[in-house]
């Protein structure tokens, strides 16, 4: 007999990126932030989430998005390979608006990078071999994931790093992540990077060091998925970017663009262009590809998707809080379709600018109706 017992529980809202990265994953944590109690982060500084807070723009490396609510809790999880130094500057730029250290908790099992990892990866050819950004900014990313599978002597967990007790409590955050939803809260689990980018589904050498999917991301934090009742808010983009350089091919049934013939596809006033948050070189794009979105949706099962960079779509929909075109329709009602059970609930049509489209779309059926 099935139990209920699971979904008495708190809940959890995984934001999944779809694509191949950048997806305005950042953006879609911003909206939830305020109605989570916890905000757990994995994964480690390859990643940028870009949010604005009271107008302020900030990238968010490694501190969970969720620090923008006060009244959050905030978890780097275990399966985290932590950046000290960017840890460091995040919480004090945050702390500039909000209280953070006290709030601040980070698992003790949670890998640190050593400068011995920075140094040899500095070294690599990651970066002009697959177009690491890790490797490019010296990062140490990858040798820490790598001295982590060899069980080096070399790594260093957060527990035995003590200059991690400044920024937050070094403790057992398993522990506090299911206590928190066995007491009904809700939890964001803020995934990074992107479907694409998987060590396992992605196009092999091209991927990032671990696997992106919303399984994997919650068995890294220590949440069962088969018990605890999770939102999967699949994150996509009109057109999907790879990060500069050699990093690798788009599937087969998309066209890499010039960004030229973009702005002019959107029919931009403006020359259309994006730089990587991290390494800031120009990003590459190409067309949406539905092979991609439905192995991405098979995977992940996503429960709803945010569909960002609408404004790529036609232009004059750039910044629009109510963004209505034929185009943009269309899309829509294709995303729909291949993702068969998830309907869009939030489109973006610009950094700061999102839409309820849930809300948006039962007014407009009250009102028909
Ligand atoms: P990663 O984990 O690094 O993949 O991050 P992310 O998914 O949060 O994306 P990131 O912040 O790196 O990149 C998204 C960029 O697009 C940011 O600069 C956002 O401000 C911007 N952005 C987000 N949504 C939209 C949108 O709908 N339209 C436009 N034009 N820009 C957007
Ligand atoms: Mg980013």
């Amino acid at each position: 007999m099935i139990s209920l017992n699971g979904f008495a529980k708190g809940q959890v809202f995984a934001i999944i990126g779809l694509n191949w990265g950048s997806e305005g994953k950042g953006s879609i944590a911003e909206y939830f932030a305020s109605l989570m109690s916890m905000g757990v982060r994995s994964g480690s500084a390859n990643a940028g989430h870009t949010i604005y807070y009271r107008g302020k723009k900030f990238v968010m490396r490694q501190l969970p998005t969720t620090w923008i609510n006060p009244y959050a809790t905030l978890v780097i999880g275990r399966g985290s390979v932590i950046s000290f130094d960017v840890l460091q500057q995040e919480v004090q730029q945050a702390e500039a608006h909000l209280p953070i250290r006290d709030r601040l908790y980070i698992d003790s099992k949670a890998h640190v990078i050593t400068s011995s990892q920075i140094q040899r990866e500095a070294m690599s050819d990651l970066g002009a071999r697959i177009g690491s950004t890790s490797a490019r900014s010296h990062e140490g990313i990858g040798e820490a994931m790598a001295d982590k599978v060899l069980r080096s002597a070399d790594c260093v967990q957060a527990k035995d790093f003590p200059e991690l007790q400044n920024l937050g409590v070094v403790c057992d955050t398993v522990d506090l992540i299911n206590i928190a939803l066995d007491g009904g809260q809700f939890v964001l689990l803020e995934g990074t990077q992107g479907f694409g980018l998987s060590i396992e589904h992605g196009e092999f050498p091209f991927v990032t060091s671990r696997d992106t999917t919303v399984t994997s991301l919650a068995a890294s934090v220590g949440i069962a998925t088969h018990d605890v009742k999770i939102h999967v808010i699949g994150v996509t983009r009109t057109y999907p970017i790879r990060v500069a350089g050699n990093s690798g091919p788009f599937a087969d049934d998309c066209k890499e663009l010039e960004w030229g013939e973009l702005t002019r596809l959107a029919g931009a006033n403006e020359p259309l262009t994006e730089a990587t948050t991290v390494t800031h070189l120009p990003r590459r794009v190409a067309t949406f590809s539905e092979s991609e979105f439905l192995r991405a949706c098979q995977v992940n099962r996503p429960t709803e998707i945010a569909l960002t960079f609408a404004d790529y779509l036609d232009y004059s929909l750039h910044n629009q809080e109510y963004p209505v075109s034929d185009q943009l329709e269309m899309f829509r009602m294709r995303i729909e379709y291949l993702a068969k059970t998830a309907p869009v609930t939030l489109i973006k049509t610009g950094p700061q600018v999102i839409t309820d489209y849930d809300d948006y779309r039962r007014r407009m059926i009250e009102k028909v109706g």
